[in-house]
Order: C-alpha cells, then structure tokens, then sequence
C-alpha cells in the first residue's frame, strides 16, 4: 500500500473553514503531530510517497480530496472550494503511473472526503463541498467496473466522512446528528460517544484502524468492537477542520 501524503504548509494558518472557528495553528506542531501520522502508517504497512510541497495551497495537506482512488481507476476530483483546486495537477501526476485517470469536470464538484467506498458500494455525500453533478461524474467513471453509488445528504460537518467511516467491511462508525444512520442500514453499526462529535473519521489500513486520541470514549468502542486501533494525535490539524483520513490517499499496489 502506498500513501501519497503532503508536508503541512506554513499557510495553513489560512485555511478554509466551514463548521469550525478559526483558532491560532502552531504550524511546527501541526508539523510535528503530521510526521507522527506518517510514521504511524508506516508502522501499518504503508510505503509513504510525498507530494511536492505546495506552500501557497492552505489546505493542500488535505490530499484526500484531490482524488478517490479504486483498483480500476483513479477519480481527479474538483473541489467545491476554488481556492484547493490548484492541488489537484500535482495528485494527478503521481497517480498517473499507477491507474487510469478519469476527471471531474465543470460544473461538477467533489471533494474526496465525500467518497466512502466499502467494498462495492460507494457512498457519495452531497455537502458544500460536492454536488450533485459530481456524484453523477463519479458513479459514471465507476459503474463499468461493478461499484454502485448510493448518495447522502451531508448535514452539520465538512464532509461525508466527517460523518461516518468503515472500521471493516461489515461496520461502520458514524454521528447520527450528522448523517442518516438508514443509509447505513447494511452495516453494523457504532455510534460515537455523543461527547466526541467529530469522533467519526478513522482511518482503515489493512486490518487495523487508525483512530485520534482527542476521542477516548469513542475509540473504547471501535476497540471493544474488535478493531485493532493504533491513536495518533493530530489535534492541531483538527483545528484546520482536517481529519485522519484527510492528511493520506491510499494506493492499493497493485499485483501484490
Ligand atoms: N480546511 C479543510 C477544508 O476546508 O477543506
């Protein structure tokens, strides 16, 4: 598995923010808290290939919502935001030499952390960030190789997975104030502890979930569930309203 990931950018200090106030951001422990999450995926089989450093993108750390990556093919994504879609020319051509490249194009948006495929079933979220045009554009890249789309309305956070990410297959983790647990209904069910709202987003490597130690309660339990969890802290991050699955996109390699 590779990780393609980005170094965190002195202008993150002028990052968009939606859900979430504006607080100062100590960019050296934001850079610090970003390097233990690379050694932490490292530590969970993944091969790190960083980005080239894009200093004047704010929120270019956030590579997940430069593109959605599948075994079949990779989805280059237009971000709702304009100020982040310069970050998608660099994404693009280090997933060139690894998958066909499909685009979304005008006027569709979407932002990776909408997308949450569990096995063949991707969930897009309709938020501020990602229209309807997008999920279109999207379930047409994919529906030749088999994955089916289902939409959800993205309700009170950033994005989908803000809400609601998969600590295996069978289960999935989710705020139901910030998403319709029905849409779900497939899955086990975990609900974060309703003290730790933006508990939802893990990050799933292998068989092994990465969880952020801000949500004690909450990662209890993903843990009593069954999960193995491995805690990192990126509470500076957090405050650029970015999450676990925000600072990586996964890159199953292929053939192994
Ligand atoms: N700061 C993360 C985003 O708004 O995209």
């Amino acid at each position: 598995m590779i990780a393609l990931t980005r170094s965190v950018p002195p202008s993150i200090t002028r990052c968009e923010l939606t859900h979430v106030a504006r607080q100062p951001i100590d960019y050296h422990r934001a850079r610090a808290q970003h390097a233990a999450y690379e050694r932490a995926l490292e530590t969970l089989g993944c091969r790190i290939q960083r980005l080239p450093d894009t200093p004047h993108l704010p929120d270019s750390v956030f590579v997940e919502d430069a593109a959605v990556v599948f075994d079949e093919i990779a989805v280059l994504t237009r971000p709702g935001a304009a100020s982040r879609r310069p970050e998608i020319e660099s994404v693009a051509a280090a997933l060139e030499p690894q998958r066909t490249l499909a685009f979304i194009e005008e006027p569709g948006t979407l932002d990776g952390g909408d997308v949450l495929a569990v096995g063949k079933t991707v969930y897009v979220g309709l938020s501020r960030r990602t229209n309807a045009d997008g999920a279109r554009q999207l379930e047409h890249a994919v529906a030749p190789f088999g994955y089916r789309v289902v939409r959800a309305a993205v309700d009170g956070c950033l994005h989908l997975k803000s809400a609601v990410t998969a600590v295996s297959d069978g289960a999935v983790l989710l705020n139901p104030a910030w998403i319709d647990p029905r849409v779900f209904a497939a899955h086990d069910r975990i609900d974060v502890d309703p003290s730790e709202a933006a508990a939802a987003n893990v990050l799933r490597v292998g068989d092994r979930v990465l969880v952020a130690a801000a949500f004690p309660r909450t990662n209890d339990r993903v843990a009593q569930r069954g999960a193995q969890i491995a805690i990192v802290d990126v509470s500076e991050i957090a405050k650029a309203e970015g999450a676990l699955t925000c600072c990586s996109i996964l890159v199953r390699t292929l053939g192994s």
